[in-house]
């Protein structure tokens, strides 16, 4: 009969906590059996940003009850559960303890392993929670809050980095160019929404490396000229930036959005054109922005690539990707999970630190 494993995992790296089973078939991919989220955007907002010790005491409050959802949903009881599975790192150290302090403890009462998963890792394979999973190998374009990369993905674990960012990362190029137009926080979604009825062609705004002989990115230069521009309407109307009419506000954010897609666009063609690869699959929050997606679409289909994308409510963070890519490290046999309890946490943990060479 065919083997089946069941993957309980966690994710609360930052400012999302999420729970989810996955069940792992023999070779096919992973099932999502049920997902749970509970974002804290709105507890944030007061503050116009994460506060990491907020953060931390509302995971504690969340993950019991939507690990109860979760197995309520999935008809399974933790007696179904074969391996627990939790975000390792990167991300809000008190944070990733909860997750992790959970996973084990869990896993410890059950006498079932454990697995620390790379966050990173989750977004990149989470695509494969898709109704249109990719196929291996692809170039994969990872667009979160705190990474902008572009990677050659033959299997799992076997990344290879083609190029990243020398300073900010897309998304904090978003968020931080949303804040000084007043936007709040989350930055990325509210700069989008108000781009919808802004001219992207309003303000010249710099394409930082778009002409680099390499798949580097610099987004660190953007913020600054969105800032140049706006205080420059800003005077010209006498009044601070905040105050500007909202027409010029959707301009500068539809100004600022295209550089960023025109930028992540060009270069994953370019990736794809030096790898001679024919798939692209894009992961983290991101990955959300229908512009991004409408751009991408349009220039890979006139290329024959496929591209392939999380589906939407799974690019930010969520719990699913944690326990899918938790089942596909154990289904690829990169790794064991383990029966030893005392965890750890890595804040700080590059992702080419789990690369199979
Ligand atoms: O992957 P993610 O949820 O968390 C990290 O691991 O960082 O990504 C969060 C980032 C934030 O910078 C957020 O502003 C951005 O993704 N984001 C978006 C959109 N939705 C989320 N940026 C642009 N457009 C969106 N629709
Ligand atoms: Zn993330």
């Amino acid at each position: 009969m065919e083997k089946k494993l069941c993957v309980l995992g966690f994710e609360s790296s930052c400012d999302e906590t999420g729970v989810a089973l996955v069940e792992l078939r023999g070779a096919g991919v992973p099932l999502l059996l049920a997902h749970a989220l509970y974002s804290q955007v709105e507890m944030h907002q007061a503050y116009g940003g994460v506060v990491p010790e907020l953060a931390s005491r509302d995971h504690i409050r969340r993950v019991l009850p939507l690990t109860e959802q979760v197995l309520a949903e999935s008809g399974r009881t933790l007696a179904d559960v074969d391996v627990l599975a939790f975000t390792r790192g990167p991300g809000l150290a008190g944070a990733l303890l909860v997750g992790a302090g959970v996973a084990c403890a869990l896993a410890a009462a059950l006498g079932k392993p454990v697995l620390g998963v790379h966050h990173l890792e989750g977004h990149l394979l989470s695509p494969f929670l898709s109704a249109d999973p990719p196929e291996f190998p692809f170039v994969a374009l990872l667009v979160s809050g705190g990474h902008t990369q572009l990677m050659r993905v033959d299997g799992v674990g076997r990344y290879q980095i083609l190029g990243e960012t020398i300073d900010d990362a897309a998304g904090e190029a978003f968020d931080k160019s949303a804040k000084l137009l007043g936007l709040g926080y989350p930055g990325g979604p509210a700069l989008s929404r108000l781009a919808q009825h802004g001219n992207p062609a309003a303000f010249k705004l710099p394409r930082p490396l778009l002409h680099s002989d390499n798949l580097d990115f610099s987004f660190a230069g953007l913020k600054t000229a969105v800032m140049v521009q706006a205080r420059k309407c800003a005077a010209a109307q006498s009044c601070q930036v905040e105050a500007l009419p909202i027409d010029t506000l959707a301009d500068l954010a539809a100004s600022t959005q295209a550089a960023i897609v025109e930028v992540l666009v060009k270069k994953s063609l370019a990736a794809l054109k030096q790898t001679n690869l024919k798939r692209l699959v894009v992961a983290g929050g991101v990955g959300a922005n229908r512009p991004l997606r409408d751009h991408l679409n349009g220039q890979c289909a006139q290329r024959g690539i496929r591209v392939h994308y999380p589906e939407l409510d799974l690019c930010t963070d969520n719990g699913a990707m944690i326990a899918m890519a938790a089942a596909m490290r154990l289904q690829s046999g990169q790794q064991e999970a383990s029966a030893v309890y005392a965890f750890d946490v890595k804040p700080r943990w590059p992702l080419d630190a789990i690369f199979i060479s």
